[in-house]
């Protein structure tokens, strides 16, 4: 049974979630080349050697205009020469190693033969691979081909991510109440991260969060689901079981590793009441801590069939009751108010 056939057998062909991940899947094509040197010569070499062999080349004479080739479309490999007008091929590479979205894009610095300093630059800015001047047919094909091979294992991951993240939303549409909760909590609690001063990778796992913390929800029975509250205590141990669950689905992709304990702890409490495992106050890592307090408000500012929204006012003063009664971190609830105040004084 193929991928499409199998995700056919989870969803209805017409279903949102199906048709998404099919596109996913669907996105084959020739890899796009990014070539930046201001060497008319070497520029128009390494794009006709690479164009016969069917790649999509972009050639560009310096970084400025392939910072706007890669703002318009992200290639999958950029080789760049060092010494160009403008910004070095250094400050180019270590730009985009530091930004998440173009970071795991191979980076080729053109150098000289013998410049073991300005190897040890590249090193250092990150770049992936060097090649050396003057520019062999072979030796180009054999890099290129290899870190598009990398760059084809980094896509796959991604697209794993990304039906992971599809699966998150399918969850979500099963209760009409929660339209939207995780588009809302990705974008709250990412924003709540840069207001505490996290660093990037902290910032893209809380994101990644909020679409993939609910996921083990998807072995919970619509029943069990939707009634909300007044569970039975049978129902109530099935639905215990969703942050371990979707820990178990995220455990194989190691580029989930920052999330899983967001998936697993996101219903702990601080004074350790909470589940699946009863941690209390510090020992509940900072992420899911930071998830929990813009999960809370997500769903006191929300109406369910049981209980109506609450106004921001009122959503503040409950959930500064509750963390001073022993649910959630106080000092981060404290953080996350004084956040939308200022984004709204703003
Ligand atoms: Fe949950």
């Amino acid at each position: 049974m193929d991928f499409p056939q199998k995700l056919r057998t989870l969803f209805s062909p017409r279903s949102k979630s199906y048709k998404d991940m099919v596109e996913l899947l669907a996105q084959r094509r020739a890899a796009r080349i990014l070539v930046v040197d201001d060497n008319p010569d070497t520029m128009m070499l390494m794009r006709e050697l690479l164009q016969i062999r069917g790649y999509d080349v972009v050639a560009v004479p310096d970084a400025s205009h392939a910072e706007a080739e890669i703002r318009h479309q992200l290639p999958d490999l950029i080789l760049s020469d060092v010494v160009m007008p403008g910004k070095s091929g250094y400050e180019f590479c270590r730009e985009l190693k530091e930004n998440p979205s173009t970071r795991l894009i191979p980076f080729v610095l053109i150098t000289g033969l013998s410049d073991r300093e300005d190897k040890l630059h590249g090193i250092e800015a990150g770049a992936d691979d060097f090649l050396n001047k003057p520019i062999f047919a072979e030796e180009l094909f054999a890099r290129v081909k290899s870190l598009l091979k990398l760059k084809e294992f980094t896509d796959e991951l991604e697209s794993a991510e990304s039906v992971l993240c599809t699966l998150g939303l399918s969850v979500e549409s099963r209760d009409p109440y929660t339209e939207g909760h995780c588009e809302r909590l990705a974008q709250n609690a990412s924003n709540l991260g840069r207001h505490l001063g996290l660093d990037e990778e902290a910032i893209v796992a809380l994101r990644r969060g909020g679409y993939l913390h609910d996921l083990g929800k998807i072995a919970v029975p619509d029943e069990i689901l939707k009634k909300g509250s007044n569970l039975t205590p049978e129902e109530w141990e099935v639905m215990k079981q969703h942050p371990i669950t979707g820990e178990n689905i995220c455990r194989p992709l190691k580029s989930l590793r920052l999330i899983l304990p967001i998936i697993r702890h996101h219903h702990e409490h601080t004074d350790g009441s909470g589940y699946p495992d009863g941690l209390r106050k510090r020992d509940i890592p900072l992420l899911p801590r930071v998830l929990q307090v813009v999960d809370v408000y997500d769903a006191l500012r929300t109406a369910r069939p049981y209980k109506p929204a609450l106004s921001h006012d009122q959503s503040a003063i409950t959930m500064r009751e509750e963390a001073r009664a022993g649910l959630w971190d106080e000092e981060l609830v404290g953080e996350f108010f004084s956040m939308l105040e200022k984004r709204q004084v703003a």
